[in-house]
């Protein structure tokens, strides 16, 4: 059976000792096909693909159009998971109306839902203007990686008790303005323990800790294809190292005349 918002927004209120929920990201056909043929509850289509698939060293310059031709290529691949698009920087920042576009241009081209950083009262507004026009979204909070010029770095987040208190009510007021779910991303185990208890809708950690109602990892750290993988994450597979010693082969055997035969 395909996975529905509506079963993720439910996920925890079954009362039964739900399974953590399954979350890995894609960029293109082949990464959609291998993460939703494994079994994955939720395809994030990542601007992390800005880093991962573009080679750019923040997502700041994706743009709109990037991530549609991303989007529907992940789309003809994914047949069982919930379908989730990041809205990438300055697609929905600059107003409500822009948010709607945005999101709805995503909706058209398959994604079931949309994720947007943040959860200060503006995007909180803009959330819960979404999901009153049937739009769901994930929110994300923590370490928000659009925001990395003010953060200064991909740091971890929610160090202090007052920056700990400050996320658990960014997520609180997500969970009010209509969110399905929403990321906590690079924050101590503690404060994620805490937002998870608190909040009656999933939380999805990436490098906070084991207390979250589901993980989400970047699908190329999983499997060792990135050049780069931040300290939280596992690394499941080698293929990078294969690929190229792959390639070599090639390489060695049409120059010696091995192929072909
Ligand atoms: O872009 C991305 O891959 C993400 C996940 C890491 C949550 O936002
Ligand atoms: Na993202």
């Amino acid at each position: 059976m395909a996975v529905s918002v509506d079963r993720i927004l439910r996920w925890k209120q079954t009362g039964a000792p739900a399974q953590p929920i399954t979350v890995l990201t894609a960029w293109d056909v082949m990464s959609g096909q291998i993460v939703d043929q494994a079994g994955a509850d939720i395809v994030l289509v990542g601007d992390s693909l800005a880093m991962v698939a573009l080679g750019y060293d923040t997502t700041l310059p994706l743009t709109t159009e990037d991530m549609v031709i991303c989007a529907k290529a992940v789309r003809r691949g994914v047949k069982n998971a919930l379908l989730v698009v990041d809205l990438p920087f300055l697609s929905y920042q600059t107003s409500v109306e822009d948010a709607i576009r945005a999101a709805g241009q995503m909706l058209k081209i398959g994604a079931q839902a949309v994720k947007l950083e943040g959860g200060h009262d503006e995007v909180v507004e803009t959330v819960r203007r979404l999901v009153q026009w049937g739009i769901p979204v994930m929110g994300h909070v923590g370490l928000t990686p659009q925001s990395v010029n003010q953060l200064g770095g991909f740091r971890k987040q929610g160090k202090t008790p007052e920056e700990g208190d400050r996320i658990l009510a960014e997520a609180k007021a997500l969970e009010q303005a209509g969110a399905f779910c929403v990321v906590l991303e690079h924050i101590p185990a503690e404060l994620a323990r805490n937002i998870t208890k608190a909040l009656s809708i999933p939380t999805i950690g990436i490098g906070a800790g084991v207390h979250c109602d589901g993980q989400v990892l970047v699908t190329a750290d999983v499997l060792g294809l990135s050049a780069w993988q931040p300290p939280f994450a596992k690394v499941y597979a080698n293929l990078r190292q294969q690929a190229v010693e792959a390639a070599q082969q090639f390489c060695e055997e049409v120059r010696s005349g091995q192929y072909p035969a």
